[in-house]
């Protein structure tokens, strides 16, 4: 009998025993490719020599020493690393110890922010149905999963919501690419008017969509047009790169490939690599001079945030990304992987879509190609697809609610970003056999409650 509050309560979960590259293994010897990085975390795989020297490093000078108190040498590297290598204007870098946690300090700081320049009556935020931006109460308020929110609705903050870019299944058929961004971005325009101007705070958005809808990045020319619609009216751009920052879709940062530079982003997952708990918030000096002139505070903080341990584990993650070229790697292999996941399942009668960018991409899972109908929820085609990989030794990222946050399935890949060809080609075979074993089965259903996977 276990103790610990899992995820599924009477689920069985393998015990996972030790870890090397990209394999982990259980106390019962199986082993497991991760092909997700856990969810999208561990982007240079298991057990990497020089970070975990890195960190023995900073256990043997300084555990910890709260901030209170103290800076630390290596959270002041940490700083400089990101900002020197951070998009246009950011300056500053305001650690926490995960995704959620960075969106919060964004929230709070771009509230703070309007504040302290004298317009407190700025009070909305603004965000895209489909979202997942974490699972405290503002990131659940500001995120667009509705089964995630529903309940907890009356401790949640005020949020709005504008549809998300997704084009598979948002772009009308007599609509080219840039009709498409063009109408979603008057969506984002019209809310605005209609709220005033100058009462939101800011509006928030994954670069490139993760979990909630299988790495779905936006149409060319889509942040270029919402950055222009924010600065028109004074408002904040929060870009949240949790999962899909930090080299994941091939650049450092996703927001590169848009040519857009955000007021605030959050990053986290890769960041630390999985070594350590760690995220941070990295701001535009505007935003930093505003407080630094004003209050003088940030009204923000945590008991671990820049923990020692933890940002040693991140530069060194850093470090080694940038000595190994392994943004280079993510670009080629990412193009290999989409070519092998497109060959598979190009003409595979359940798969409607293929998508993403770098080495984040999704399957979308359909009962109809032709008309894109999901499969009936109460399948949980998600779940069964992640027992049939498991059962194969494959780790990825499946969930559903594709759709409209109730119906759809699909299936993330995230692998690290040490992969390689002949890696990729196994990884395709398992995940095509997993998918054909779960859909195969879908004429006799056999509802299982506790099988649904988040
Ligand atoms: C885009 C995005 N934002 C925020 C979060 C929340 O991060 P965490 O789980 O570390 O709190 C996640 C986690 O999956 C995420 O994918």
């Amino acid at each position: 009998m276990t103790h610990v509050l899992h995820r599924q309560i009477g689920q069985t979960y393998p015990v996972a025993a030790n870890s090397q590259g990209v394999t982990i293994r259980d106390t019962a010897g199986r082993e497991y490719i991760d092909a997700s990085s856990g969810a999208a975390v561990s982007c240079l795989g298991h057990s990497h020599p020089d970070v975990l020297a890195a960190m023995r490093a900073q256990l043997d000078g300084l555990a910890y020493a709260h901030t209170s108190f103290f800076t630390t040498q290596v959270a002041e590297e940490l700083a400089d690393d990101l900002v020197a290598h951070a998009p246009e204007g950011i300056g500053h870098v305001f650690f926490v110890s995960g995704g959620s946690e960075a969106i919060e300090a964004a929230l709070k700081l771009a509230r703070q922010y309007f504040v302290e320049r004298g317009e407190p009556q700025r009070r909305y935020i603004i965000a895209r149905r489909q979202s997942y931006h974490g699972i405290t109460l503002g990131a659940l308020a500001v995120g667009g999963r509705d089964w995630q929110r529903k309940q907890f609705g009356p401790l949640l903050i005020e949020t709005y919501h504008v549809s998300p870019a997704y084009e598979y299944r948002g772009r009308r058929a007599d609509e080219t690419q840039q009709a498409y961004g063009e109408r979603l971005a008057w969506e984002l325009a019209n809310k605005i008017e209609e709220l005033g101007g100058d009462s939101v705070i800011a509006f928030v958005a994954e670069t490139v969509v993760g979990a909630t809808l299988a790495a779905v990045p936006a149409v060319p020319g889509y942040f270029k047009r919402i950055r222009e619609i924010c600065d028109r009216h004074g408002i904040l751009l929060i870009l949240d790169e949790v999962m899909c920052g930090m080299g994941r879709t091939g650049t450092l940062h996703a927001c590169e490939q848009e040519g857009v530079s955000p007021d605030l982003m959050a990053i986290a997952k890769g960041l630390g690599g999985g070594y350590a708990p760690i995220g941070a918030l990295l701001m535009q000096d505007k935003i930093f001079d505003t407080v630094a002139e004003g209050s003088g505070a940030f009204l923000h903080s945590h008991t671990f945030m820049g923990h020692p341990l933890a940002c040693a584990a991140a530069l060194a993650v850093q470090r080694v990304i940038r000595r190994d070229k392994l943004l280079t790697n993510v670009q080629t292999q990412g193009a290999y992987l989409l070519r092998r996941l497109n060959e598979r399942f190009g003409n595979h009668p359940f798969v409607g879509d293929v998508r993403g960018r770098g080495l984040l991409q999704g399957v979308e899972l359909v009962a109809d190609r032709d008309t894109k109908e999901p499969f009936d929820s109460r399948l949980k085609l998600h779940a069964r697809v992640k027992r049939e990989a498991m059962a194969r030794g494959l780790m990825v990222y499946p969930m559903g609610g594709t759709v409209d946050g109730a119906r759809g399935d699909h299936v993330l890949l995230a692998p690290p970003f040490i992969v390689d060809a002949p890696l990729l080609d196994t990884v395709v075979e398992r995940l095509g056999e997993a998918i054909d074993a779960a859909t195969g089965k879908t004429k006799n259903p056999e509802h299982d409650a506790r099988s649904e996977v988040r």
